[in-house]
C-alpha cells in the first residue's frame, strides 16, 4: 500500500497505520471511483458511452470524455489522476488523463472487459473479462496485456486486497468467490455459494478485517411468485483460510423490518472500515449500515434513504464524510452527508442518450415498484439484466422455461420458446399474473397474447416494449476475425441436406419463425418436449435464433443442455433435431465451432 493512497484521508491515514497491509479500500470494481486526493470522481455511463469527470467536493462536472459502447468499471490507477475504463461492449479498456480529458491508450482484450482495479502503485491494472472467465493483467508503462488466466465462468466482481496482495472475483451466475495470485494466476481459494445464489456483479473489500462484501441475488426457480422466487442478499466472505464459517449469507428484504429491497447492485465500504451502504436497484433505495467486528451479525442497521432511477453505484468520499451514489437512469450523481445521510447536492453526469420513450421503458423494466410489481421483490431485470440472460430454467406454470436472451428481440418475434405471444406489449400478462403481482399500465382488460393487439393501448406499455426491444445482437469474440477453419467446415456441415440445420434455422437470423397469424405461427417437434411431465404447451417450439448462442447457455427450453455440444448428441439421440448421429466428434466440434462464432464480421444482421 502506497503512502500517497493512505494520507487521503485523515481518519483513514490513522487506522491504515495500525494496519496497512490490509488497507485496500477503493481497489474493488464499481462504476464509480475517487482519485486517492478526493479531488476527482470518475463516473461511467452505460448507456451514454462516456466517462464523466467530477471535481469534489463542490460537485462540479469538469468534462465527459466518449470511451465507447456500454463501459462498467472505473477506477484511478494509484495516486494519479489517470483513469481507466472497461469497456464491456467494445472490448477494450481505455485509459485517460482525468486533468485534460485527453484519451492515452485503447487496449484491446478479448471480450466484455467488466470489474477493472489498479495495484496501490498505478504500474499494473487488473481486469475481469466476462463471458470470458478471465482475468487480464496490463503493464500500464507499455499499455499492453502481460498475462491473461482462465479463473472461472462469467467474471464480474473484482478486488485486491490483503498482504501479500490477492485478487479476489466473482462469478456472475454462480456468485462463487475466488482467490488468485495477482502475478501467476494461480487459484488460491474458493468460496462456493448455494446454488440459487445469482448476479454476482461485485465485491468489496474491508480495509483491516479478514472480510469480501458481495451484494447479489437468489433465484428460486422452482416458485414462480412475487414473494416465493427472487431475494436479495449480502454475502460476507470471510478470507482466512482456517474459518469454519467461510460465508455467511444476510438477506436484505428483512434487513428493516418488512420494508423488502430488491436488486442489489454495489456496496461501498468507508475508509475506515466503520461504515457499509449498499444499494438497490429494483426498489431505488440504499441501507447504510454500521460494521461490526463480531464475525456474526457482520452488519447492523444504520439508515435507510430513498434514491433516484436505477441507482447502480455507490462510493464514500476518502475521507469518510460523504456518500455518492449514481442513480443510472436519472443519469445523476448525488451527494450525501455520511453521518446524516441527508442529500448534500447533485450533478448531471451526462444527458439522456435515450430519448423519452425508451428511457420510460428502461425505468419501467428495472422498476420492482407499483405499477409494475405489487410487492417489491422482482422487476422483469432481475431475470433480465441488461437484456441478457439470468441463466436459469424457472418452473413456470407451462413448463421447465429456460430464460431467453433478449438480443435482436425486435426481429425476432414472435416471443417465448412456444411463439405464444406477439408482441412485448403482452408482459402485461406478466406484470398482473403471480410473478409480479402489480397492478400494470394497461387501463382496463388485457387483450389474449396473440388475439387483438395490446399495443397502443397505453403509452406506458409501448415504452417498455420501445426498450424491451432495444436490444442488440454482439459480434461473437470467437467470429470477430470471420471463420476459423474449424468454423468454416462447420458451417459447410451446417448448411449441408443430410444435417438440414439451414431448413429450420434459415437466413440471416438463422430461424424460420415470422410473425404472423396466431393459426401461421411455425413450431417444430425436435423431439425436446417428450420427457417432461409439467409440460403444458409442448412438445412443438419456435425456432430459436441462433445469433449469440455462444454465451447462452443452458440451452434448449428445458435448460438441459448444459452445452452446445450436449444440443447436437445426448440431446438429440434419435436424429429428430437435425440429423447428427452420423457427424463423427471431429465433426461436431467443427459444428459447435461455426455455432459458437455467430454472429461472425461479415454475417451481422
Ligand atoms: C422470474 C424471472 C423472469 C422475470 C421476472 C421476467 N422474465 Fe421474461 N423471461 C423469463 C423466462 C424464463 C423466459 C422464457 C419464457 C418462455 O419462453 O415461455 C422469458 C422470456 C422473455 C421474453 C422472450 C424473449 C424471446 O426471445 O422470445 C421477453 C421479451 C421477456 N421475457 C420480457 C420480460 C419482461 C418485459 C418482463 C417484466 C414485465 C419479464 N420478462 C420478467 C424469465 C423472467
Ligand atoms: C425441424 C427444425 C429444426 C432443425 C432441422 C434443427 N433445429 Fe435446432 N432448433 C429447432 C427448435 C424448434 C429448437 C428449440 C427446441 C427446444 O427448445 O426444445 C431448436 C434449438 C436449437 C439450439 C438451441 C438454441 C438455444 O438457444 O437454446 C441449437 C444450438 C440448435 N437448435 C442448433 C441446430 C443445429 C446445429 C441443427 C442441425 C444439426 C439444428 N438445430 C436443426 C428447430 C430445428
Amino acid at each position: 500500500m502506497t503512502v500517497s493512497r493512505i494520507v487521503a484521508g485523515g481518519v483513514w491515514f490513522g487506522l491504515c497505520l495500525l494496519a496497512a497491509a490490509d488497507c485496500a479500500a477503493g481497489t474493488s470494481n464499481s462504476l464509480l471511483d475517487i482519485s486517492a486526493d478526493g479531488q476527482l470522481l470518475a463516473c461511467s455511463n452505460r448507456d451514454a458511452g462516456t466517462v464523466t469527470l467530477i471535481q469534489l467536493p463542490d460537485l462540479k462536472k469538469l468534462r465527459e470524455v466518449p470511451v465507447g459502447a456500454t463501459p462498467e468499471g472505473v477506477t484511478f490507477l494509484g495516486d494519479s489522476h489517470q483513469v481507466a475504463v472497461a469497456v464491456y461492449g467494445d472490448d477494450q479498456i481505455v485509459l485517460l488523463d482525468a486533468d485534460t480529458g485527453e484519451t492515452l491508450h485503447t487496449i484491446p482484450v478479448f471480450d466484455e472487459p467488466y470489474g477493472l482495479v489498479s495495484s496501490p502503485d498505478g504500474r499494473r491494472l487488473y481486469a475481469t473479462l466476462d463471458y470470458p472467465g478471465q482475468v487480464v493483467t496490463i503493464d500500464v508503462a507499455t499499455a499492453a496485456v502481460v498475462a491473461q488466466h482462465n479463473a472461472g465462468s462469467f467474471l464480474r466482481g473484482l478486488a485486491l486486497a490483503g498482504e501479500p496482495p490477492r485478487l479476489y472475483v466473482t462469478e456472475y451466475y454462480t456468485a462463487t468467490v475466488i482467490a488468485l495470485a495477482p502475478e501467476t494466476g494461480q487459484i488460491l481459494d474458493r468460496w462456493p455459494a448455494a446454488s440459487t445464489d445469482n448476479l454476482a456483479r461485485q465485491l468489496i473489500p474491508h480495509p483491516r478485517r479478514p472480510k469480501l462484501y458481495v451484494p447479489h441475488i437468489r433465484s428460486r426457480v422452482t416458485a414462480v411468485h412475487g414473494e416465493g422466487s427472487i431475494f436479495p442478499y449480502l454475502s460476507v466472505i470471510d478470507t482466512r483460510a482456517d474459518q469454519e464459517r467461510r460465508r455467511t449469507r444476510i438477506p436484505m428484504d428483512a434487513f428493516l423490518g418488512n420494508r423488502v429491497t430488491a436488486n442489489p447492485w454495489e456496496v461501498a465500504v468507508s475508509a475506515d472500515g466503520r461504515k457499509l451502504a449498499i444499494v438497490f436497484s429494483g426498489t431505488n433505495d440504499m441501507f447504510v449500515c454500521d460494521v461490526v467486528d463480531d464475525d456474526y451479525r457482520e452488519v447492523t442497521y444504520r439508515g435507510y434513504v430513498t434514491l433516484g432511477h436505477n441507482p447502480r453505484a455507490v462510493r464514500f468520499s476518502p475521507d469518510g464524510l460523504k456518500l455518492y451514489v449514481y442513480n443510472a437512469l436519472d443519469f445523476e450523481l448525488v451527494a450525501y452527508d455520511a453521518e446524516s445521510l441527508r442529500a448534500a447536492g447533485k450533478v448531471a453526469v451526462c444527458e439522456n442518450p435515450l430519448g423519452g420513450q425508451v428511457l420510460q421503458g428502461k425505468r419501467l423494466f428495472y422498476s420492482a415498484l407499483p405499477p409494475m410489481v405489487g410487492r417489491r421483490w422482482i422487476s422483469c431485470s432481475s431475470c433480465h439484466p441488461d437484456g441478457q440472460p439470468d441463466g436459469r430454467t424457472w418452473h413456470n406454470p407451462e413448463g421447465l422455461r429456460n430464460t431467453q436472451s433478449l438480443a435482436g428481440l425486435l426481429d425476432t418475434h414472435p416471443i417465448h420458446w412456444s411463439a405464444d405471444r406477439d408482441e412485448v406489449q403482452d408482459f402485461e400478462h406478466t406484470i398482473r399474473g403471480p410473478l409480479m403481482q402489480g397492478r400494470g399500465l394497461i387501463p382496463g382488460r388485457v387483450n389474449e397474447s396473440l388475439a387483438e393487439p395490446n399495443a397502443g393501448r397505453s403509452a406506458e406499455a409501448d415504452a417498455l416494449a420501445a426498450y424491451t426491444n432495444s436490444h442488440k445482437f454482439a459480434l461473437s469474440p470467437h467470429g470477430k476475425q470471420g471463420l476459423s477453419a474449424e468454423a468454416a467446415r462447420g458451417r459447410e456441415l451446417f448448411f449441408s441436406r443430410e444435417t438440414a440445420c439451414a431448413s429450420c434455422h434459415s437466413g440471416k437470423l438463422y430461424t424460420d419463425s415470422a410473425p404472423g397469424p396466431a393459426d401461421k405461427l411455425v413450431r417444430h417437434d425436435v423431439g425436446t418436449g417428450q420427457d417432461d411431465p409439467t409440460e403444458k404447451m409442448g412438445p412443438a417450439f419456435d425456432t430459436p435464433s441462433l445469433l449469440g448462442v455462444y454465451r447462452t447457455a443452458p440451452y434448449l427450453h428445458h435448460g438441459r443442455a448444459a452445452t452446445l455440444e450436449d444440443v447436437l448428441t445426448t440431446c438429440n439421440p434419435d436424429d429428430r433435431h437435425g440429423k447428427t448421429s452420423h457427424l463423427n466428434p471431429g465433426q461436431i466440434a467443427d459444428l459447435v465451432e461455426f455455432l459458437k462464432a455467430l454472429p461472425y464480421a461479415g454475417d451481422k444482421p
